[in-house]
C-alpha cells in the first residue's frame, strides 16, 4: 500500500515537473524568438543605413570624379572647337544678304550679279583662291570684305563660295 501510495505521489510529481519544464522551455523559446526578431530587425536596419550611406558616397566620388573628367578635358576641348568651327558654322548666304547682297543681287552694271551664270563664268574660272582674295583685299570696284570690315576672312570666303555655288561654281 505505501509503496503503491509513494509511486503515485513519484508519478503526479513527475508529470507537475514535466509540465513546468515543458512551460518553461515554451517561455524560453518566445524569449530567445523575440530576441532574435529584434536583433535581426536592428541588424538590417544598421546593414540599410550603412549601405544608404555607402551608395551617397558612391554617388558623391562618381561626382567628383565626373567634375574632374570634366575639369581635365575641358582645356583641351576648347582649342579644338576654335580651330574648327568658324568654318564650319560659318553661313555664307547669311553674310551674303547683310553684306553684299546691296551690291551683287545683279542690279548694278559691272558688279556680278548672283546667279548669272555668264557674269561669274570669267570670275570663277581665276579659281576659288584668286575670288577670296579680291573679296578679302578688294579688287577694282569691289571694296575690301565689300566694305565690312567687321567681317572674318572666313566669313568673307563663306560668302564668295555661296555666290559663286549660286552662279554655276563647285566650290
Ligand atoms: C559696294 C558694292 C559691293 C559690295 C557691298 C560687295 N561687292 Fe563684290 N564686287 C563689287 C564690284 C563692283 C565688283 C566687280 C569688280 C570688277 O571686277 O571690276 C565685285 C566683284 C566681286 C567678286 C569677283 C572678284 C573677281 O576677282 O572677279 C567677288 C568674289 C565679290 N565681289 C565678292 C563679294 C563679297 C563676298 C561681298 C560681301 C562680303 C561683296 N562682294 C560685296 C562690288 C561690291
Amino acid at each position: 500500500m505505501n509503496k503503491l501510495l509513494i509511486a503515485a505521489m513519484m508519478m503526479a510529481a513527475l508529470t507537475a515537473c514535466s509540465q513546468e519544464a515543458k512551460q518553461e522551455t515554451k517561455e524560453a523559446a518566445q524569449a530567445i524568438a523575440s530576441d532574435v526578431k529584434n536583433n535581426t530587425a536592428s541588424a538590417v536596419d544598421a546593414a540599410a543605413s550603412s549601405v544608404q550611406e555607402a551608395a551617397s558616397k558612391v554617388a558623391d566620388t562618381a561626382e567628383k570624379a565626373a567634375s574632374e573628367v570634366k575639369e581635365a578635358v575641358a582645356p583641351e576641348a576648347k582649342p579644338a572647337e576654335k580651330t574648327e568651327a568658324p568654318a564650319a558654322k560659318v553661313d555664307g548666304k547669311a553674310v551674303y544678304e547683310a553684306t553684299c547682297k546691296a551690291c551683287h543681287s545683279g542690279t548694278i552694271p559691272g558688279t556680278p550679279g548672283v546667279g548669272k551664270k555668264d557674269e561669274w563664268e570669267p570670275r570663277i574660272k581665276q579659281g576659288q583662291e584668286t575670288l577670296h582674295k579680291h573679296a578679302i583685299e578688294g579688287f577694282k570696284g569691289m571694296p575690301a570684305k565689300g566694305g565690312n570690315e567687321g567681317l572674318s576672312d572666313d566669313e568673307v570666303k563663306a560668302a564668295v563660295d555661296f555666290m559663286a555655288n549660286e552662279s554655276g561654281a563647285k566650290f
